[in-house]
């Protein structure tokens, strides 16, 4: 019996770890109700387990101004006050609930009281930590010191293991119901407010969703959709608005196929390597070419194939730029029935092609190199 009870506990362990998003669990209220965490779906969650006599405690007004700023947005607060951090969290959840309203004026939620961490833990909680991971204290901040300092005494291998650390533990979960970041308490509330607006702001979510596929679904796009990317293109900056770029936008299918039997001769083994082959562009049923004065113009047609890769994906189009094929196209005498159709003046020069067409792939983000950023402050 006592076997099958340890053997039901697992099978329950794996399946909240196994759950699909933050909508796959319930809590409790303040007045001990079931609710399902599905009510806050395609909202943007802050959720925090919380005590009300920690040094961290004073965060509940940092917590309540980020709420009152966003929560028009689509902004929740999900406060799990929790006793597990040096019984920082004592009495009932209507003597803690009292406290925080009389003191801090919360408006967020408070959930009753939970555990985080232990084999009475929340399977919420379970499934936030499999999420993502302790990543350290800042020890390079005083606080960030302090409380590695603190927990490293009671066990040096403390941070070998993804359990909570201490009250006011953050984690930000996106409009998916999946979690996007970790933010230990002494975390700067500065840097969770830059992610919040990473994933409330659609302009950066736009920003930061967009990637670089090579694999399309055989669906050419809709006219007006390429009519609008390239609107929002021509519509980026140029220097004293000279506009000195001019655009091509491929949507004969064929010619795009015709100049890719070309490419197969020349190039048979960069046939093989891409399993998906479709074309030489990178497999995309459309190309929007992007042509310069021989003399300049570089700059400007910059900034408009970045706009159109941009209102591409808010059209749930993806985009590649490309170069490659661009070097091919000018070298191999084969090609010029191609550069033909596109009716470059003789002063232009093609630049570069942004292969556009609806993604069959999702590929994951490349890393960014912040380090190249300096900011130069007083
Ligand atoms: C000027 C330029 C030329 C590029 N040429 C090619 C190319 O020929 N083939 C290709 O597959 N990707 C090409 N890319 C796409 C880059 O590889 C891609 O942007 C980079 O790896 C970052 O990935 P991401 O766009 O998904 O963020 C080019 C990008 C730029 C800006």
């Amino acid at each position: 019996m006592k076997r099958l009870i340890v053997c039901l506990m697992a099978v329950v362990a794996v399946m909240n770890v196994a759950a699909q998003s933050v909508y796959d669990f319930k809590v409790k209220d303040e007045a001990g109700r079931e609710v399902s965490l599905e009510q806050y779906k395609g909202k943007v969650l802050l959720i925090v387990n919380t005590a009300t006599r920690c040094g961290f405690t004073p965060q509940y007004n940092e917590l309540e101004a980020l709420y009152s700023k966003y929560k028009a947005e689509g902004l929740e607060i999900l406060d799990f006050p929790c006793n597990q951090f040096g019984q920082q969290a004592p009495g009932s959840i209507e003597e803690i609930h009292q406290f925080c309203t009389a003191n801090f004026n919360i408006h967020f939620p408070q959930f009753d009281k939970i555990e985080v961490n232990g084999p009475n833990e929340h399977p919420l909680y379970k499934w936030l930590k499999s999420q993502k991971g302790f990543g350290g204290f800042d020890v390079n901040d005083q606080r960030g010191k302090m409380m590695d300092g603190m927990l490293r005494k009671k066990d040096a291998a403390y941070d070998k293991n993804s359990d909570i650390k201490w009250n006011f533990t953050k984690f930000l979960v996106g409009r998916d119901g999946q979690v996007i970041n970790r933010y230990e308490p002494t975390a700067n509330m500065g840097d969770i407010e830059s992610d919040l607006q990473m994933e409330m702001n659609p302009v950066l979510k736009n920003i930061m969703a967009r990637r670089s596929v090579r694999k399309y679904l055989d669906k050419p796009v809709e006219h007006s959709k390429l009519s609008l990317v390239v609107r929002a293109g021509i519509n980026a900056p140029s220097g004293m608005n000279r506009q000195p770029w001019i655009v091509r936008v491929v949507e004969d299918q064929q010619l795009i196929a015709d100049v890719t039997n070309v490419y197969k001769q020349v190039n048979p083994e960069m046939v093989k390597r891409d399993k998906n082959f479709k074309n030489m562009f990178r497999n995309a049923p459309n190309l929007i070419c992007v042509c310069t004065p021989v003399n300049g113009g570089d700059l400007d047609a910059g900034l408009l194939g970045e706009n159109m890769m941009l209102a591409a994906q808010s059209l749930g189009l993806g985009t590649c730029c490309l170069g490659g094929p661009v070097r091919f196209l000018l070298s191999n005498e084969k090609c010029k029935f191609f550069m033909e159709r596109l009716e470059i003046p003789a002063d232009y020069k093609l630049n570069y092609i942004i292969a556009i067409g609806y993604p069959d792939e999702q590929p994951d983000a490349k890393p960014r190199d912040a380090s190249k950023v300096k900011f130069i402050r007083p």
